[in-house]
């Protein structure tokens, strides 16, 4: 994960959080409401490749997409929760979660190889990855040592995946 990523990531999370702003934790709420747009965004991506994929792997790869959402979606349901805690209030339409993501999404397409679906996913992992690391410094910042807690776990898992992901393929896992 490149230094780059993590700082775009960074600006465009709390670009709209004052630096005189008297939340504590204005910065830490805007992070994990980043995460619950991309989650959503994450889980109906591999929603996407559960259902197009064709070829070899299929019958265990198949299945394998189930547990990736699984684990996507228990995130999404911990950081979500986490945010209200802390008094915030978790975006909550399909609307808003495709608004504010910055995971993109295409039409469905039985043309991909396997390898394309799994290559679109290590980008996605990538980016949470890297999103993770956002979270994990804001919350450093702002002393928020449970949600700190959420994204180091978090971000373990993404770079699990990404290294089983990368193994399927025959490639190193390139996390760091
Ligand atoms: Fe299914």
């Amino acid at each position: 994960m490149t230094q780059t990523i993590t700082e775009n990531i960074y600006a465009s999370v709390t670009h709209n959080v004052s630096p005189k702003s008297t939340t504590k934790n204005a910065k830490t709420k805007a992070v994990l409401n980043q995460a619950v747009a991309d989650l959503s965004k994450a889980a109906s991506i591999v929603h996407q490749v559960h259902w197009y994929m064709r070829g070899t792997g299929f019958y265990y790869l198949h299945p394998k997409m189930d547990e990736l959402m699984d684990g996507l979606n228990a995130s999404l349901d911990e950081m979500s929760e986490r945010l209200i805690t802390i008094g915030g209030a978790p975006y909550s339409t399909l609307k808003e979660f495709d608004e504010h993501s910055k995971l993109d999404e295409t039409t469905g397409s039985f043309e991909k190889t396997m390898d394309d679906h799994l290559a679109r996913l290590v980008e996605v992992y990538t980016y949470l990855a890297a999103l993770y690391q956002v979270g994990l410094e804001v919350t450093d910042e702002e002393g928020d040592a449970p949600s700190n807690d959420i994204f180091t776990a978090a971000q373990a898992d993404a770079e699990k995946t990404i290294w089983m992901l990368q193994a399927e393929r025959g490639q190193a896992p390139g996390i760091k």
